[in-house]
């Protein structure tokens, strides 16, 4: 009777095991810049627009900053926190090859950011035009 009772039980831990390193991997989201620019796009239903993406994030929404504010209009270069002073390093992956390799981090870092430029956050079409835009720098 024991065994029948310990069975299903070490089944399931297995299963757990098993669940949370498939959770581990889903957690580290890695993925490449054109991914998440293709992601964005196939949600957005519309294709980017690079220029619309630049005048969105050089110019501000009714606050006080712009998203230049602190990556500044020049996104090859780094930028600096508005209110912080910290340094943050150039958005355009082609000059900082850790951008948009992981889309829980560019996630949570668009949502804060537009949040606080445009008091909402962004359409899935103005992540994808911010992201063509900083796609088209070259070094
Ligand atoms: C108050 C300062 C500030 C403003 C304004 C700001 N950002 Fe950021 N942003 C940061 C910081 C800090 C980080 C995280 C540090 C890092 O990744 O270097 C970051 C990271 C990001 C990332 C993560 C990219 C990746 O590596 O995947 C994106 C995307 C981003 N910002 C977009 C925007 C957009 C779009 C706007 C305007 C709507 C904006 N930011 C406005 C400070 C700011």
């Amino acid at each position: 009777m024991r065994k029948l009772i310990s069975l299903p039980r070490m089944a399931s831990c297995a299963w757990l095991v098993a669940a949370s390193c498939a959770g581990f991997s889903l957690m580290a989201h890695a993925v490449t810049p054109a991914e998440q620019l293709a992601g964005y796009t196939a949600q957005a239903g519309v294709p980017a627009q690079p220029q619309r993406g630049q005048q969105l994030f050089t110019t501000t929404h009714g606050k006080a900053w712009s998203c230049a504010s602190c990556h500044t209009a020049q996104p090859t270069v780094a930028g600096k926190h508005a209110s912080t002073g910290k340094s943050i390093g150039p958005l355009a992956p082609a000059f900082n090859a850790e951008r948009f390799t992981d889309s829980a981090k560019t996630e949570k870092w668009f949502r804060r950011n537009c949040n606080d430029v445009m008091s909402r956050e962004c359409t899935a079409a103005e992540k994808a035009d911010v992201l063509a835009w900083l796609l088209t720098f070259k070094p």
